[in-house]
């Protein structure tokens, strides 16, 4: 059978340093995939003029499976998010975030274990913005039965899947009666197609507080793009941080695989980044392209590592580098 070939997107900050070190890992097992190298980011803006090149996402297009570090984006002014940008074009509409506890990486909780299942294309996180004179601006929410529906559907049948029991939609119906509204009666709509799976629903605040006091639980969560946003962080801080939450973007025929986290300029070029969600994030590529046996392997050795608790990068109390995290690894598989 010819190889499978998988865009890698080194990003910016931290992005090269966890993309080789997660390379290393999927090199080492052998498999039947070749990687064909592109740019995004802000750091290729001075190339390309742009931060999303178009060969970057014909790319994508073309072998329907991509690995990407993060990329940077300006915080006001400045081009629009390569991330963003990526999502719309190949219109990776629904983001997957398992979140589930690390051996022996103490956090207040020992067994949190949920999905966040977050709309990718619309609400407020589209950008939609405009001056309408100077001092007031509007930001568009657009909310689409279409997209809504699509969402829960895929939140459902994920749960399907994986033997989840139960759905929770998340949303702030009580004063977006209109847009949240419509949100709300797309999943209750699509739930009534799976009565096996309980269907709740949480306004966002309550949610938040519920999360933070106890995550457990919780079992699959379904949110428009901006709260799904916020609440996968939150997630994360409950399971260790933003290294060990793995992530992807998935459409009809393509999928992007990428950590939660961003560039990490605080630490990037340091040799000290934690690798884990990237490459727990290659394990859920791996799965998707049906190498099952081999994603296991890979999730084992994680696994193996940190149940040992012997080998663990700073952000988790440890004294390993992004190296020495991932020759363990690699030992371990
Ligand atoms: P961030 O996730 O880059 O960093 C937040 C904190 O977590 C920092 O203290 C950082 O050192 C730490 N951290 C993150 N990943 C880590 C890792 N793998 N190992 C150890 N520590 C880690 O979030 P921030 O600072 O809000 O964003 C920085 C840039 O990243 C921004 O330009 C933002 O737009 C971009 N970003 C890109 C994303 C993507 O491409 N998917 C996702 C989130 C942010």
């Amino acid at each position: 059978m010819a190889n499978r070939t998988v865009t890698i997107i080194n990003g910016d900050g931290i992005g090269p340093e966890v993309m080789a070190a997660t390379l290393r890992v999927l090199e080492a097992l052998e498999l039947p995939l070749d990687f064909e190298y592109k740019d995004a980011g802000a750091e290729v803006i001075a190339k390309y003029g742009t931060n999303l090149p178009d060969e970057t996402v014909e790319a994508v297009l073309r072998n329907g499976v991509a690995l990407k570090g993060p990329t940077g984006t300006v915080v006001g002014g400045g081009l629009p998010s390569a991330n963003v940008g990526l999502r719309k074009r190949l219109d990776l509409y629904s983001s997957l975030r398992p979140v589930k506890s690390v051996p022996n990486v103490k956090t207040r909780y020992e067994d949190v274990d949920l999905v966040v299942v977050r709309e990718n294309t619309e609400s407020l996180y589209a950008g939609l913005e405009h001056i309408i004179v100077p001092g007031v601006v509007e930001s568009l929410k657009i909310i689409t039965e279409k997209a809504s529906t699509r969402i829960a559907r895929f939140a459902f049948e994920h749960s399907k899947r994986h033997g989840r029991k139960r759905v929770t939609a998340v949303h702030k119906a009580n004063i977006m009666k209109l847009s949240d509204g419509l949100f709300l009666d797309c999943c209750r709509k699509v739930s009534r197609e799976f009565p096996e799976i309980k269907y709740d629903e949480f306004i966002i605040d309550n949610l938040c507080m519920q999360l933070v006091k106890d995550p457990t639980k919780f079992d699959v969560l379904v949110l428009e793009n901006l709260y799904g946003d916020i609440v996968s962080d939150l997630c994360a801080g409950l399971v260790g941080g933003l290294g060990v939450v793995p992530g992807a973007n998935i459409g009809e025929r393509t999928a992007v695989f990428e950590a939660v986290h961003g560039t990490a300029p605080d630490i990037a070029g340091k040799g000290i980044a934690n690798p884990t969600a990237l490459m727990m994030s290659s394990v859920m590529m791996l799965d998707w392209l049906g190498m099952r046996d081999e994603a296991k392997r890979m999730q084992s050795a994680i696994q193996k590592v940190y149940t040992e608790g012997k080998v663990r990068t700073g952000d988790l109390g440890g004294t390993a580098n992004t190296r020495e995290f991932t020759d363990a690894i690699i030992a371990a598989l």
